[in-house]
């Protein structure tokens, strides 16, 4: 079993990336794989809505910035950790622009994998971008794993991170939590339990 952990933010091995090393530990010491992929600094574009996704479930631009490479990836992980700094209270901006794009074009690739996040700030605007964060999740019918606390971090410096006892526990359980749900999830695949889905999907603009 495998999971994906993206690393959103424009700094490599910063605030978030300490935050998801402790996640990947949590995974990795209950028997998951746990792949760190950084969404890198290049400019990600932003998600058109010009809809060519509903045909292919590709994005356009997707193989000049790497999003059709993510679609791809997350959809061969049994679970989803996504890492953000807070910016303004919210995501940071090119990781928005990123799973806009790729939940829009494939969400239904990554339906009933476990999703966790985690979020970094030097203070405040934390719970907005976990929900924010969170809100892939449930529109694509992902569990989503919970943790002691909601997983937090603060600072501005992965010392400073790591200083955040109580934050790097909370990310610590929330990567074991979600190993232990991964197995619960082949556990009852094994035994014949798989999710089920209406026969066909019903999609109105508001009432109409
Ligand atoms: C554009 C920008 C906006 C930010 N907005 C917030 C904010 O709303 N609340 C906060 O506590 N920290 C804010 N910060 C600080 C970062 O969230 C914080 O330092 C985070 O831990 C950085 O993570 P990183 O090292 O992984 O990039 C902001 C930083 C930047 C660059």
């Amino acid at each position: 079993m495998k999971a994906l952990l993206i690393n959103g933010s424009p700094n490599e091995r910063r605030c978030t990336f300490t935050a998801l090393e402790q996640v990947a530990k949590g995974l990795e010491e209950n028997g998951v794989e746990a792949e760190i992929r950084w969404l890198g600094r290049e400019a990600v574009r932003p998600c058109l809505g010009c809809g060519a996704c509903g045909e292919t479930q590709r994005c356009v631009f997707g193989d000049e910035d790497g999003v059709n490479d993510l679609i791809d990836s997350i959809a061969a992980a049994d679970a989803l950790v996504i890492g953000s700094p807070v910016y303004y209270a919210g995501i940071n901006g090119s990781l928005k622009a990123a799973l806009d794009r790729a939940f829009f074009a494939a969400g239904s690739r990554f339906a009933f994998k476990p999703g966790g996040t985690v979020v970094s700030a030097r203070r405040a605007g934390t719970t907005a971008a976990l929900e924010q964060l969170n809100k892939y999740f449930t529109i694509s019918q992902m569990p989503i794993v919970g943790s002691l606390y909601w997983p937090m971090v603060h600072g501005t410096s992965a010392d400073e991170v790591l200083q955040d006892a109580e934050g790097v526990l909370v990310a610590y359980q929330l990567g074991a939590n979600t190993a232990w749900l991964l197995k619960c999830i082949a556990a009852g695949r094994e035994a014949g339990f798989e999710p089920t889905q209406p026969e066909q999907r019903a999609r109105t603009n508001f009432i109409r």
